[in-house]
């Protein structure tokens, strides 16, 4: 098994580049409703704005709001709005009826350039089809908004082009602060943009049950181990030799980051790490091997070793170092160490599938625990891959994981687009 694995792993190395070259996707020329088309799958405006009726036909609930329907047709839909209308609702939040939208809207969008509103106007006109679909809307009355100003997209001193596409893609159209920057108590971002501090993208928290981690260059939390070309292979195929997205974060990566070119996925990796450390104080990973060694050496030390040898090693390995592509590696992987261990006793409850995407047609599927492990086995197995292989995070409690059993969020509304059932219940077109 080991030796097929080990097979297929450096036959996929080999292949990998070579894939993502092979499906590279194309930049659509200015002016275009093509263009439209990708500035809105790199502001992923479908994930907000589509529920039980398709792409675009609105309705997901958000709190007091519903998100309107986007489609282009003429009477419920935003087939009326003119160009002027429609610029006010994305860059200025003002609504076609005067008001304020609330801020599950992003305000990020204020970044906006006039050509990439013009192609967005154009597609959502003349390229996105109408669909008949009244929307309940809950009046006029908006939380935590006011009207935002357009705030013109510049090169700002000392960066480079490539980092500033990135910032723009990511601080901007991207909105990756919705889920990786912190929010204040009136829940609102701490930073909307990297000028203003260390809290922009120093990690969120628990939205749906999963845990967007810290993009800055931190330690052992945070990117620092990531390169360049990692996290541009992570958005385009949504995995890479260290690791696979999961929760939301699949969302991302199959509305949205997958379809950029190469040197946009490129400039968001740029642009992330030129982001320095929110705490450089804190130590960076070093690997300690007697974990591994008592493994091989068949000596379990406690339950969670235990554990993690009958159900996880198989896959994960001994080491936590996993196989490239396939099995995500453990060892030094941020995504344990993050202070609240929610995503990860979520994803052994549920188990999870990444889709196969454009440029990575093979799906990834991690099984499901909860059935068959107990909330004392499940917090021992977590704890155990936190504190071994030189991972240092905190044990977590059986009763974190009764808590998560018990939250409605595990089962996420199906017609939500991007949760994991949709993809059978809505065609793919926009
Ligand atoms: C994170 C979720 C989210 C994303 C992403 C998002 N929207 Fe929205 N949008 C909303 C919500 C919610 C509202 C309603 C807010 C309110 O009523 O206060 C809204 C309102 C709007 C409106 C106002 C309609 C009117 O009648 O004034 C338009 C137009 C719109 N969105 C278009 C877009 C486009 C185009 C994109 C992509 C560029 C996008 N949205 C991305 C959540 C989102
Ligand atoms: C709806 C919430 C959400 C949004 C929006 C979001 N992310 Fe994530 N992201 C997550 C979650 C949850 C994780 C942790 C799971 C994982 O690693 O896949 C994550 C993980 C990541 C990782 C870690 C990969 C690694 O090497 O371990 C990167 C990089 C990332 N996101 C980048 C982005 C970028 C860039 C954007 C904006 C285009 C973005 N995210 C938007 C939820 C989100
Ligand atoms: C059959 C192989 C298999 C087994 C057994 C398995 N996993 Fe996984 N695991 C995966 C795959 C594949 C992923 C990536 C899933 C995705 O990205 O959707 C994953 C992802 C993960 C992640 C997220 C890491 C990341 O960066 O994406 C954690 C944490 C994890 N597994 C822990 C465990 C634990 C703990 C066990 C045992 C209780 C276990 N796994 C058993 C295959 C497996």
């Amino acid at each position: 098994m080991k030796k097929i694995l080990a097979f297929l792993t450096l036959g996929l190395l080999a292949m990998a580049p070579a894939l993502v070259q092979s499906a590279a996707n194309e930049a659509p020329p200015e002016g275009s409703i093509e263009r439209g088309r990708y500035v809105a799958r790199a502001s992923n405006c479908v994930a907000c704005h589509s529920y039980d009726k398709g792409p675009y036909s609105g309705g997901t609930p958000f709190g007091i709001a519903y998100s309107p329907n986007i489609s282009s047709d003429k009477d419920s839909g935003i087939g009326w709005f003119s160009f002027e209308t429609f610029e006010k609702a994305i860059r200025q939040g003002v609504a076609s009826k005067g008001y304020s939208l609330s801020a599950m809207m992003p305000a990020s969008y204020a970044v906006m350039t006039d050509a990439d509103i013009r192609d967005l106007y154009e597609y959502f006109m003349h390229g996105v089809p109408a669909v008949k679909n009244s929307v309940k809307t809950t009046g006029e009355k908006r939380s935590f908004t006011g009207p935002r100003s357009v705030r013109p997209f510049a090169l700002q001193a000392g960066e480079s082009p490539t980092v500033a596409r990135g910032r723009y893609l990511v601080e901007g159209l991207g909105h990756c602060g919705f889920c990786h920057t912190p929010r204040d108590a009136k829940g609102l971002e701490k930073a909307q943009w990297a000028e203003q501090g260390k809290d922009f993208l120093s990690g969120g928290g628990n939205y749906a049950g999963w845990i967007g981690i810290n993009l800055r260059g931190d330690n052992p939390d945070g990117l620092a181990r990531r390169s360049r070309e990692d996290l541009a292979e992570f958005f385009l195929t949504g995995r890479n030799k260290a690791t696979a997205a999961f929760g939301k974060m699949i969302d991302i990566i199959e509305n949205s980051t997958q379809y950029l070119t190469t040197e946009d996925a490129g400039a968001m990796a740029a642009f992330l790490k030129s982001l320095p450390a929110a705490d450089p104080s804190k130590k960076p990973f070093t690997a300690d091997e007697s974990v591994s060694k008592q493994l091989w050496k068949g000596v379990e030390n406690g339950a969670g070793s235990a554990l993690y040898v009958d159900s996880c090693a198989a896959c994960h390995k001994t080491d936590g170092s996993g196989y490239a592509r396939f099995f995500p590696e453990l060892r030094g992987n941020p995504v344990l160490m993050s202070e609240d261990p929610v995503s990860l006793i979520h994803i052994v409850l549920m188990g999870q599938t990444l889709p196969g995407l454009k440029a990575a047609p093979t799906s990834m599927t991690m099984p499901p625990f909860g059935w068959r492990l107990n909330d004392q086995q499940i917090a021992e197995v977590v704890s155990f891959i936190r504190s071994s292989w030189g991972n240092k995070a905190p044990a977590v409690s059986e009763e974190a994981v009764r808590a998560l059993r018990k939250d409605k969020t595990l089962f996420p509304d199906p017609r939500i687009f991007g949760s994991s059932h949709v993809d059978m219940l809505l065609p793919k077109q926009y």
